[in-house]
């Protein structure tokens, strides 16, 4: 009686460390590429996923994209190695969101609504027709990337499932001399004191960095961003220097967003004009 009172938890807890052991050894062998799909899909397809690619990691050189991009920054400025970065903005899984309520634009929106939206913000650029072949391509580039992820409408934000996790401390602690003091020290070797950027880094305030309108001109979502995201190989900012330093960063002037002045004209909102190849009229 006393022993198998004695065996039951004993085998339940080697059980355990088994099975915990098992399942830690499984994510640690896990390989962080693995969350990429193996291969681009085939035909046309693959090839319009590709053109995203390159959109992504040259936006505001490439000659789909540059005509709507106001500042020096590309998609992968934030969205780190072209979105592949599984924490700094990920677009891995990120299609499987969609559509979402947006709170901001007070209805429900697509992939490609928030695509565009980033062009207007972060880029601060003008939005391109809804249809469009850059509009088309950046899509289905982020859906590929969400290949094998759940379908998960996400009813609350336009966020996809590895979005930046906020920071527990309160905006309001952010200390910008403090942030000044940091900057100087982790920041302006590729940013520049200036903030307009070197060879080795994006302009991040100034008329060539991203608008007032735009998720990281918020302290706390700057913050947030930082702390997975910069200096890039060694995250190592406490929350406190994440939030000093973005107050620092945000409280230098930038373009200022008013929404009529980033939108297409009417006709252009919204496009269908990719004609089918010598198909019979119906
Ligand atoms: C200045 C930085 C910046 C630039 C440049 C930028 N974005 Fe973003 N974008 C963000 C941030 C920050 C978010 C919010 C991400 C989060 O919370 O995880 C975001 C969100 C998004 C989302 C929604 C992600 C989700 O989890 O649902 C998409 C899609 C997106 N951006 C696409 C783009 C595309 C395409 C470009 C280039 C045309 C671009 N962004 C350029 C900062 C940027
Ligand atoms: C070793 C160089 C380096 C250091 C140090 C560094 N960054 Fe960056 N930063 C980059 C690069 C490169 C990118 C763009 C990523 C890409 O294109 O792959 C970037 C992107 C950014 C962006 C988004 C794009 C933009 O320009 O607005 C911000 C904001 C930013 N860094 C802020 C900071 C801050 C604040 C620090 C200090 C804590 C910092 N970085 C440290 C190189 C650096």
């Amino acid at each position: 009686m006393q022993r198998r009172w004695l065996t039951l938890p004993v085998t339940g807890l080697a059980l355990l460390i088994v099975l915990t052991t098992l399942s830690a050894q499984e994510a640690s062998e896990e390989p962080q590429k693995s969350l990429l799909p193996e291969a681009y899909p085939p035909g046309e397809l693959g090839t319009i996923v590709k053109l995203g690619e390159e959109i992504v990691a040259r936006t505001h050189e490439h000659p789909l994209s540059k005509q709507y991009i106001g500042n020096k920054l590309n998609c992968t400025s934030c969205h780190l190695e072209n979105g592949t970065n599984p924490q700094a903005a990920s677009f891995l899984g990120v299609a499987s969101a969609y559509p979402a309520w947006s709170p901001r634009e007070k209805r429900v929106i697509t992939l490609e609504d928030r695509v565009l939206n980033c062009f207007m913000r972060s880029q601060n650029g003008i939005r391109p027709p809804l249809g469009s072949k850059v509009s088309v391509a950046i899509t289905a580039y982020i859906t590929w990337l969400s290949s094998g992820s759940e379908i998960k409408m996400n009813h609350q934000k336009p966020l996809g499932p590895r979005h930046v996790q906020p920071l527990s401390l309160q905006a309001e602690l952010a200390e910008e001399r403090r942030g000044a003091k940091l900057y100087a020290a982790r920041c302006a070797d590729c940013h520049d004191a200036s903030g307009a950027g070197t060879s080795e880094g994006p302009p991040v305030w100034g008329t060539d960095s991203y608008n007032d309108g735009a998720g990281l001109s918020r302290n706390d979502k700057l913050a947030a961003w930082l702390k997975v995201a910069m200096p890039p190989g060694e995250t190592d900012l406490t929350e406190q220097e994440a939030l000093d330093i973005a107050a620092y960063v945000n409280s230098h002037s930038r373009p200022h967003f008013i929404l009529e002045e980033h939108l297409p004209p009417v006709e252009q909102r919204g496009v269908y004009d990719w004609q089918p190849a010598a198909a019979p009229a119906k």
